[in-house]
């Protein structure tokens, strides 16, 4: 009957998609907390790539229910065509999918407000991947969002949508000499959808609480990662959710006292897409060739992501933000044949040191990362599934990471498959 939350400890794309997969093989129930279609998470099973983005990874397997929970925003559109990806590859969405009533909608008119936001912004631009999730969570709060649920009452949904869009146009009028949107247009698109998708709207912590208590194994997975968290990342450049773990409980309306464990996904090396600060980036060929041996491009956007070193100053803010009670660590194989790695311990700022993560964006974005570097290992690691197989040098970069952090490794990541994985400690 446990409780278990992913959650990434870096900047996202640590490999959750892959992790939830392998672990939903034992779950009844996996619940996505918090983001919306800005994730992409990419599960390999054989030599078939699937990348979800709204639809919990645990999709996969038959016989789990999948849960969109309340503190996800829902691109309706976007969640229809994914549902259509997964049945032309043969995954059956029925029953088996269940959409929060009190998830916030993502209207046409946060796309706009996104890429203006960011044009606005020029070369302070947070490099959103322009879904609307931004201006989405800013109606969420602001009290004038409208949820899924809505989509269910047409005379509400169509007074809230009027309020809203009279309110958005002036602004696109008068700030961007844009024409604006007509009501009339979304009602109606935004109706069809609700058909479409009425038969999986329910009261999801209803159905999640009593699953608790019936006994069932239940994951909740986090998209993005910590450092990209609301509160706890690298503020303003971050995404607009809380992301850690203390984001699942409100997100689908759970109690703390229910989670059993926190595994945090920790790539063996760090990546982050869009700006901000990133201290261990490495910005010469050895970057370069990081990228090209981790097909390191959003699976979303298809940006480069920047590549760096491991920090475990952003670890070890993660094991604390979280309370994680072990780590998954992938793409260990991404750095077989590297003569040298690097792992940063602390910064160095203006004669101080830094052994927690800085709050302050100017010393996160001057600062020297401190670095410890260890001896690369020659053999593959690819594929391997028992600790004891792995090189000696590739064990001991493990063990000095456990060390450095504070928590043990429970499962590490060999390869993109669902099998090239060595599980230490099972979560359920
Ligand atoms: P997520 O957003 O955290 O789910 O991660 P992404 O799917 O965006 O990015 C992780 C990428 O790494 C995907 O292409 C995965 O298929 C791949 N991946 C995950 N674990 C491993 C691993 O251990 N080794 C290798 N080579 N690739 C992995
Ligand atoms: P997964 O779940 C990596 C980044 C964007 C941008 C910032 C804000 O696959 O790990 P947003 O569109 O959310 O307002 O953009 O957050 N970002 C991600 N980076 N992985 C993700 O998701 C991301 N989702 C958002 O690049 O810097
Ligand atoms: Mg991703």
């Amino acid at each position: 009957m446990p409780i278990v939350i992913v959650v990434g400890a870096q900047w996202g794309d640590e490999g959750k998609g892959k992790l939830v997969d392998v672990l939903t093989e034992r779950a009844d129930f996996v619940a996505r907390y918090q983001g919306g279609h800005n994730a992409g998470h990419t599960v390999v099973i054989k030599d078939e790539k699937f990348v979800l983005h709204l639809i919990p990874s645990g999709v996969l397997h038959k016989n789990t229910v999948c849960v969109i929970g309340n503190g996800v925003v829902v691109e309706p559109r976007a969640l229809l065509e994914e549902m259509e990806g997964l049945r032309r590859k043969g995954i059956g969405i029925s029953d088996n999918l269940r959409i929060s009533r009190s998830a916030h909608l993502i209207m046409p008119y946060h796309l706009a407000l996104d890429l203006a936001n960011e044009q606005a912004l020029g070369k302070k631009c947070i490099g959103t991947t322009g879904r609307g999730i931004g201006p989405t969570y800013i109606d969420k709060m602001a009290r004038c969002g409208i949820r899924v649920g809505d989509l269910l009452n047409p005379g509400l949904f169509r007074e809230k949508l009027a309020l809203n869009v009279k309110k958005i146009n002036l602004l696109m009028k008068n700030l961007y000499q844009s024409r604006g949107f007509s009501a009339g247009r979304i009602f109606d698109e935004y109706m069809e959808y609700g058909g479409k998708l009425r038969k999986h709207i329910a009261d999801t912590d209803v159905i999640l609480n009593e699953a608790a208590a019936a006994g069932k194994n239940i994951l909740l997975e986090g998209a993005q990662g910590t450092l990209l968290d609301i509160d706890h990342g690298t503020y303003p450049y971050v995404t607009s959710s809380n992301a850690v773990a203390g984001g699942a409980c409100t997100g689908v309306g759970m109690g703390p006292t229910r989670i059993s464990r926190v595994l945090g996904i920790v790539k063996a090396y760090t990546t982050r897409v869009g700006s901000g600060p990133f201290p261990t980036e490495i910005l010469d060929a050895v970057g370069e060739d990081i990228r090209a041996r981790g097909g390191e491009f959003g699976a979303t956007t298809g940006r480069p992501r920047r590549c760096g070193w491991l920090d475990t100053v952003v670890l070890r803010h993660a094991v604390m933000i979280n309370g994680l009670s072990g780590v998954a660590m992938t793409k260990l194989d991404i750095l077989d044949g590297l003569k040298k790695i690097k792992i940063c311990t602390a910064y160095k700022h203006g004669g101080k040191t830094y052994h927690h993560f800085p709050k302050d964006i100017e010393v996160l974005e001057k600062c020297t990362p401190v670095y410890e570097e260890m001896d690369g290992w020659t053999a593959s690691t690819l594929g391997i599934r028992q600790f004891s197989k792995l090189p000696l040098k590739a064990r001991a970069y493990i063990r000095r990471i456990e060390e450095l952090i504070g928590v043990r490794a429970d499962f590490i990541s060999t390869g993109r498959k669902r099998d090239e994985l060595i599980t230490i400690r099972k979560q359920f």
